[in-house]
């Protein structure tokens, strides 16, 4: 399969599979569209999409990648070979290519006709945030002394008709280029595409080399150049087959109470000041999608662990050749690496590379081959039956994990776990099996119609 090179592909793929469910009733973008997507992300998680949010004709798509299988799809790779080959790509670039008729400039609104609390769904999430946001916005801007392009996912809060607040946690790359036009005393151009192609989507999400190019990235991980267009306002390439560009500019020297926003830890960001952005114009197709993310929702953390996976099986790798696969069950500050553990010293050594190996992670539990590490359920089993709290948990003090500025000092200290049985106790720990478990369907067994 190959891989998908625009959003509306990626719908189109879910459609065609009957996975998408619609939603045909009026919606209210204040809590109600995240009160549904919800219990939808609790439930069968399927992707969804909204037909008529009040106020807006743009029909909202959300949870796409609501299922990690997704993602691998959408890059043309089966799920089980996804992190060996994202690693394997990881330096890889492709050139874009430029084209001048572009689907996402079919509608074209400049200066004092652009509104975005008009033009764009407000959609509020959780119950204290401090208003609309975009959440499903990559950022693009070109570095404003070599050109190189970053592409990173940033939320940004409707503000007013002309203006959005950006968060940029550091040491993001988007806010190390802004700092560095701002030492030039210029303004970052700046384009925010909303439906995005797959393998942008990818590269914004993942840590790409500073120095890299992502547009050219995104081109290597769909395995064909990136179509681009040049912005009608600003000087900056934007994806040709997207669904929404919004082009303005970072200002310099300028920062506004952002916040607060119920964020993906599941907590509020509290008001703080983040940068400004000055809206030039928006584009999009005529029959444009509006992409939504619910922050710390399955999609996000979808979204967000399987490069931080992929970070770790890079380094994981190096020490210990036998992985199978990791997960990052329940929430992305952690992972699960499941090994065909041959000595009992790859455990830890793939533990120790792993707490070093991604700056969120601090919990790291290895699991054996016969453990499944996307279920939550079956790693705390193998903890409960296999870990010997004395010898098999390591705790690393003092180093930092996840970098929020206000609660850095609750992320100090790593702990790995070995969960993996002994080898030398290796009968003592066979898992059952029930012969004929596999084959069979459990709907050939039970009569729907009776209760007994
Ligand atoms: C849906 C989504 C929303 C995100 N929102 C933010 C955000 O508001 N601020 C931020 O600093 N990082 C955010 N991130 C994380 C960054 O996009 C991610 O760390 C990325 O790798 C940073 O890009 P960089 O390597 O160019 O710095 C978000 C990620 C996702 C998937």
């Amino acid at each position: 399969m190959a891989a998908l090179e625009s959003f509306r592909q990626l719908v189109e793929m879910l459609a065609q599979r009957s996975e998408v469910a619609s939603v045909a009733r009026q919606v209210d973008p204040r809590h109600e569209l995240t009160a549904v997507l919800r219990h939808m992300q609790k439930g069968p998680n399927r992707p969804l999409i909204f037909n008529d949010v009040r106020g807006t004709d743009l029909p909202v798509v959300t949870n796409v990648f609501g299922f990690r299988r997704t993602i691998a799809e959408s890059l043309g790779l089966a799920e089980g070979d996804l992190l060996r080959t994202m690693v394997s790509l990881e330096t890889k670039t492709l050139g874009v290519e430029r084209v001048e008729d572009a689907p996402v400039q079919e509608v074209v609104k400049t200066g004092d006709d652009v509104d975005v609390t008009r033009d764009l769904p407000q959609i509020v999430y959780a119950e204290h945030d401090g208003g609309a946001y975009i959440t499903a916005g990559v950022l693009i801007a070109p570095h404003p002394v070599t050109g190189a392009y970053n592409a990173s996912w940033n939320r940004c809060q409707l503000a007013a008709s002309d203006k959005l607040r950006v968060r940029m946690m550091p040491p993001q790359h988007l806010g190390r280029y802004h700092a560095e036009a701002e030492a030039l005393g210029r303004n970052l151009p700046c384009a925010i595409v909303i439906g995005a192609p797959p393998g942008l989507m990818f590269s914004a999400a993942s840590k790409v080399p500073f120095e890299a190019d992502e547009l050219e990235v995104a081109g290597a991980w769909q395995g064909k150049p990136l179509r681009v267009v040049r912005c009608k306002t600003i000087p900056v390439d934007v994806p040709a087959d997207a669904e929404i560009v919004i082009e303005g500019e970072v200002i310099a020297g300028v920062r506004e109470d952002e916040g607060p926003f119920g964020e993906f830890t599941d907590g509020y960001v509290p008001v703080m000041k983040n940068h400004v952005f000055r809206v030039k114009a928006i584009t999009r197709r005529r029959d444009a999608m509006y992409h939504a993310i619910l922050a710390g929702g399955t999609e996000d953390l979808n979204l967000v662990g399987v490069p931080i996976q992929a970070e770790i099986y890079k380094k994981v790798t190096n020490f210990v050749p036998r992985i199978r696969d990791i997960a990052t069950p329940g929430y992305v500050f952690g992972c699960v690496i499941s090994i065909d553990k041959q000595n009992d010293d790859q455990a830890r050594n793939a533990m120790l590379a792993a707490l070093g190996g991604y700056s969120w992670t601090k919990v790291v539990v290895v699991v054996d081959k016969d453990v499944d590490p996307f279920d939550a359920a079956d790693v705390l089993w193998a903890i409960q039956t296999r870990c010997t709290p004395e010898t098999g948990v390591y705790v690393v003090p003092g180093i930092p994990s996840y970098t929020r500025e206000d609660v850095r000092e609750v992320h100090r200290g790593k702990v790995g776990i070995d969960a993996t049985a002994p080898i030398s106790m290796k009968d003592l720990f066979e898992r059952r099996r029930f012969p004929g478990e596999a084959e069979i369907r459990l709907e050939d067994y039970i009569n729907a119609n009776t209760s007994n």
